[in-house]
């Protein structure tokens, strides 16, 4: 960050960094539960400036203020919040169409079909445009530092790079990037890498990311890449592509005193839920997406009680799963999914005061969350495909007791940094249900081991090392553009 004190700092996202509702005594101010905003907030913290997104969780613009800007967090209001109010049609084409009917799909390898209309990718156009002229009219100076977050805004960094050509341009992609052929699907593939290299810097979570991005612009761009420096040349314009693991902010020790002890979240949690008191309990905690593994992570629950009964009453897995995007069709029908597994195993393994499977289908507070996870032995993660996955690192966040067992993903990006899981392969449902048996019956000194070991990773690669490598970065280039400027 000092790299860059006084310039300008502006972020495009497109969920709020806060949400106002109008409640029965007023407006309320919440903060939404999302990877993205815990990550970026910090930055924006310490070098106050103005976040750009679009209203959505305000849904009633009315209520929430007649002016369009802000100043956040609440009672500090360190920075600037201004939305981007869509209609809705924009919202349907540019969001729930081409932004999660399209992109997430195919970014993900996931086994849904990536939809593509016409209609999506015109909204999509006009939404990017729209965020690109409220960047520019933010923009105090010509060469101000603009941080696009996300799938949402793949054409913005061109369109900004347009209007203020001398602008750093720093566009992360939080989601995974896959293969040239799966890519290519898109019918306007060739338009997103084109509106993506309008970036000083382009970010991925994962080398890996990293080259199949670069392998995509190769097959389908006149570009020269850098392999060697990462960089990617076209139309005269630079871009480096790098990876920068995203991650969480580590809680300070005040806030962790002022948490109840293990021993309280774990009697709270069986209390409120009705669980048996000697109980093995696995928790998994998702946006109820069908990317994240949760119908497979039941299947290895009802494997691990056939093959060791022995768990029947005494094994009990709660997945809090808070819904999103419920108006696509896909969504609605994998929830429902989820519903009737989760059912059917309950029916063939419950009795009178023992349920198996609690599924908790709701928004989750994040002290909520954190109690759930200082209650478990057991933190599950098993996606089918992530960018990198921040609930495994906030479970061991969460447990300061250097207790509880991670099983987790081998297809998330955090498992090349959390070695230290019992790493699956969710579509083995044996594997997984293995390894859910080991961590139930593993001693309290190898948890331990491995438990301290995740703990120090997390800690160190917290989300101020992501943010401070990546505007660290973006100094040196501004740097390099001056004295070449002055040459
Ligand atoms: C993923 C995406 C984010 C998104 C979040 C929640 O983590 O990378 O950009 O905000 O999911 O999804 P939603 O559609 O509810 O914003």
């Amino acid at each position: 960050q000092t790299q860059l004190r006084g310039d300008q700092v502006i972020v495009v996202s497109n969920r709020e960094p806060y949400i106002h509702e109008q409640g029965p005594e007023g407006i309320v101010v919440r903060r939404p539960a999302s990877g993205l905003v815990t990550a970026v907030e910090p930055v924006m913290r310490a070098c106050s400036g103005t976040w750009i997104a679009h209203g959505s969780g305000s849904a009633d613009r009315e209520a929430v203020d007649r002016h369009d800007r802000v100043a956040v967090p609440p009672g500090v209001e360190d920075y600037q919040l201004r939305r981007i109010w869509l209609t809705p049609e924009e919202e349907q084409g540019y969001y729930y169409g081409f932004a999660n009917e399209g992109l997430w799909p195919l970014c993900h390898v996931a086994h849904v079909r990536p939809v593509f209309r016409e209609s999506d990718w015109e909204a999509y156009q006009r939404v990017n445009q729209r965020f690109a002229d409220a960047v520019v009219a933010e923009a105090r100076s010509e060469d101000p530092v603009v941080l696009v977050q996300d799938y949402h805004f793949a054409l913005l960094p061109a369109m900004i790079r347009a209007q203020l050509p001398q602008a750093t341009v720093l566009t992360f992609w939080h989601i995974p990037w896959p293969n040239p052929e799966s890519f290519g699907i898109c019918p306007w593939h060739k338009e997103i890498l084109q509106g993506l290299l309008g970036s000083t810097i382009l970010g991925f979570h994962t080398r890996f990311h990293c080259r199949n991005f670069m392998e995509t612009v190769d097959r389908s761009l006149e570009a020269r890449i850098e392999a060697e420096y990462s960089t990617i040349r076209f139309q005269d314009k630079e871009t480096l592509v790098e990876s920068y693991p995203i991650s969480i902010e580590w809680p300070e020790p005040a806030t962790v005193a002022a948490w109840p002890s293990v021993a309280q979240c774990r009697q709270q949690v069986i209390d409120r839920l009705g669980l048996p008191q000697d109980l093995c309990l696995a928790v998994g905690v998702d946006r109820f997406d069908y990317t994240k593994g949760i119908l497979e992570r039941l299947n290895a629950v009802e494997r691990l009680l056939e093959k060791a009964p022995e768990w029947i009453g005494r094994f009990v897995f709660v997945q809090v799963a808070a819904p999103t995007r419920a108006s696509l069709d896909e969504y609605r029908s994998f929830q429902e999914h989820v519903e009737r597994v989760a059912e059917r195993i309950n029916t063939r393994f419950g009795r009178p005061g023992y349920r198996p499977v609690h599924l908790l289908a709701q928004h989750h507070e994040p002290d909520a969350v954190n109690e759930l996870f200082r209650a478990a032995d057991i933190g599950v993660v098993t996606s089918l495909h992530d960018g990198m996955n921040l609930v495994c690192k906030e479970f061991v966040a969460a447990r300061d007791d250097q207790q509880g067992v991670l099983v987790l993903s081998r297809f998330a990006g955090a498992a090349r940094e959390m070695t230290e899981a019992l790493i699956v392969n969710p579509y083995h449902v044996e594997e997984t249900a293995d390894a859910l048996l080991r961590a139930a019956t593993m001693p309290p000194a190898e948890q331990r081991e491995r438990m301290v070991s995740l703990r120090s990773t997390v800690r160190e690669f917290n989300v101020f090392r992501w943010a401070a490598r990546m505007l660290a970065d973006a100094g040196r280039w501004r740097l390099r553009a001056r004295v070449e400027a002055r040459v």
